[in-house]
């Protein structure tokens, strides 16, 4: 859910409400310098608001949507943040990305609500992309072993269903699953509010099965 504001900018309650808590766990797990690609920005206000907590890195958005893109844009310019690049048009499931290597790679709540193809595509992206020990941190919803899942989140997973069957909460192990395959270990997981979840992923291979190394 996102309203308009005056301009192309768009805002997103959820969004507000958890890009604090996020930075606390992300940014300190960034590297000191360097390229953070943000995959399914939305928005934008993640990339604003990390950017500004973090002006010795630079970040780079991303998402398939030009409505998602131009309100990307338009918080780049309201905030003045020389520290954000221009917003890509990068879907996640393709199998080349318009960026080359980078140093770390964030995803918000996209796993749940993209096709199961989004997450291969972002797994391999990832893996081809971030130097030995990078990090690919991913936020969302999960379901896991063992653990019951929360009431909101099995109305949430019939939400998402309804608005597309491909759509729905992940095994948190068909996830980390996924990632090995792509040289990518789960290292972290952290509960979030919400019943949501952090997920740290780092590399530990330099060249990943299945994907094509990015020069
Ligand atoms: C719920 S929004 C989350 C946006 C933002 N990360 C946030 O948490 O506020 C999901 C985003 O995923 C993007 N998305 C959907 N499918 C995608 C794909 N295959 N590759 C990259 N982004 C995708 C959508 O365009 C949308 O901006």
């Amino acid at each position: 859910m996102s309203a308009e504001v005056p301009d192309a900018r768009r805002s997103a309650p959820a969004t507000l409400n958890n890009r604090g808590p996020i930075g606390d766990i992300l940014l300190p797990l960034l590297p000191s310098s360097g390229l953070v690609l943000e995959i399914a920005s939305g928005t934008g206000e993640h990339a604003v608001h990390f950017a500004r907590r973090a002006p010795h890195l630079v970040f780079q958005p991303s998402d398939p949507s030009p409505y998602a893109r131009a309100s990307i844009a338009a918080w780049i310019a309201a905030e003045g943040l020389a520290n954000v690049r221009e917003p890509l048009a990068l879907d996640a499931s393709a199998e080349t990305w318009p960026v080359g290597k980078v140093d770390a790679v964030v995803c918000i709540n996209m796993i749940h609500i993209s096709p199961w193809e989004a997450t291969e595509g972002l797994m391999r992206g990832a893996g081809a992309r971030l130097p030995p020990d990078g990090i690919l941190f991913t936020y969302g919803a999960y379901l896991r072993d063992g653990v019951p899942t929360a009431p909101s989140n099995i109305a949430f997973d019939l939400d998402l269903k309804r608005q597309d069957p491909r759509f729905g909460l992940r095994p948190l192990a068909e996830v980390a699953a996924c990632a090995s395959r792509h040289g990518l270990v789960l290292a972290r997981v952290v509960e979030m509010p919400a019943n949501n979840l952090s997920l740290v992923f780092r590399k530990v291979m330099d060249v990943s099965p299945g994907a094509a190394p990015v020069p």
